[in-house]
């Protein structure tokens, strides 16, 4: 770890964690590409985390990439101490809910545990810091909707709604966003929330439900639609969210929670459908066409949230920020990228997933 070069003119020194996996690595990406900050990336490489995915920028001289535990204490120490971070983002998390009605221990560990190690190691450095570091220090932890449980027909989820996690998945991000909100009120440290809605685009895991129906339709597989295919999820472009992130890093209020949203309401059977749509149209010689013919109705999910939606008018009048991609143009970017990177999905299912159906108990 002794590659990090302290001086770095002034420019922001980002400790990223989890910058191998879907929502990180866009970070990264967005980081090299429209600013000229100094890149931590730690990452445990899990199931969910590939090089690949920042291949690209391996080699770049503003992207170093360091692979471990977020709950590892001593080596989190010593990247804080070597690298002198004026942010710390953590993506790093156990992320699918279907994994976690499997195998909720290691959502304990990355999750709870896992971020409970960065707040105490970045307490202990930020107290080391002079008034003007310490004044510009920031922690950032990115959540996730799924805390304030499930909505009916109607209502939004605001940054006043009381947290009800229901999948062991959303109550472990809810324990850790409640660490962070302790560490600000008791110490001090300048801790900011972030929770947003599902986030679609390039690098997901295909797991979840839109790279999953890309491929699935792709082989002429079946499209799974958990129960009757009504739930809603309110969609952002990935690009969006990083966006978001790197505003409310730089411009959001110590101790504040900022909900991040896309406006963008969709059952899933219209996400399916959406996506069958565009593969239709895009692939215009495929034997599976029309792709709507694979969607086939399975088992719900235990626990299954019926509606999330987010009031993201906090974040868009105190900071401005508002997305710019449309449900329809993320959509038709996301499977042109996944078309033309077949190759990334299957280095990333090699040897991980094969699409099997996950978290029946
Ligand atoms: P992901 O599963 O694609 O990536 C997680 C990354 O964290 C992987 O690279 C993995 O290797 C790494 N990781 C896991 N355990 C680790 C550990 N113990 N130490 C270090 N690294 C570890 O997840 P994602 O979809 O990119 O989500 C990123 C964050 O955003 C998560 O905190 C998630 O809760 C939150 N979030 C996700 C969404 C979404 O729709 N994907 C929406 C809102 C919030
Ligand atoms: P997912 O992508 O797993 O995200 P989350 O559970 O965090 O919202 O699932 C999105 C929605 O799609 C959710 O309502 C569950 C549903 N779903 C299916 O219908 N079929 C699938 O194969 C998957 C993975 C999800």
């Amino acid at each position: 770890m002794s590659q990090f070069v302290r001086n770095s003119n002034g420019r922001a020194r980002v400790l990223v964690t989890g910058g191998c996996g879907f929502i990180g690595s866009n970070f990264i990406h967005h980081l090299i590409e429209d600013t000229n900050a100094e890149i931590a990336n730690l990452d445990l490489l899990t199931y969910a985390g590939n090089l690949q995915t920042v291949a690209d920028v391996a080699d770049h001289p503003r992207h170093r990439f360091v692979q471990g535990d977020i709950a590892d204490s001593n080596l989190v120490r010593q990247l804080i101490d070597d690298f002198a971070p004026t942010y710390l983002i953590n993506f790093a998390a156990e992320s699918h809910v279907d994994r976690s009605i499997d195998g909720p221990a290691d959502f304990i560990h990355t999750n709870i545990v896992g971020t409970y190690n960065l707040l105490d190691n970045a307490l202990s450095y930020w107290r080391t810091l002079d008034n003007v570091d310490q004044a510009r220090f920031r922690f950032l932890h990115v959540s996730t909707d799924e805390v304030y449980g499930s909505l009916g027909d109607h209502g939004t989820f605001s940054e006043d709604t009381p947290y009800a996690p229901n999948s062991p998945y959303s109550a472990s991000k809810a324990a850790s966003d409640h660490l962070v909100r302790a560490w600000y009120h008791t110490y001090g440290l300048p801790t900011l929330t972030t929770n947003c809605s599902n986030n679609y685009g390039p690098y997901q895991f295909p797991e979840k439900l839109i790279p999953l129906v890309i491929l699935n339709a792709l082989e002429g597989k079946p499209l799974p639609i958990y129960g009757d295919g009504q739930n809603v999820r309110d969609w952002l472009f990935v690009e969006d969210h990083c966006r978001a992130i790197w505003l409310t890093v730089n411009e959001g209020k110590p101790g504040e929670i900022y909900n991040i949203g896309g406006n963008s309401e969709k059952t899933n059977l219209e996400v399916v459908d959406t996506l069958c749509l565009l593969l239709d149209e895009l692939l215009p010689d495929s034997l599976h066409s029309p792709h709507s013919q694979l969607k086939t109705f399975v088992a719900d999910r235990p626990g299954h949230d019926w509606r999330y939606a987010i009031d993201a008018s906090k974040i868009r009048n105190q900071l401005g920020w508002q997305p710019q991609e449309t449900f329809e143009s993320g959509m038709r970017k996301t499977v042109q990228w996944y078309l033309d990177h077949l190759d990334w999905c299957e280095a990333v299912n090699a040897d991980n997933y094969d699409g099997q159906r996950l978290g029946l108990q």
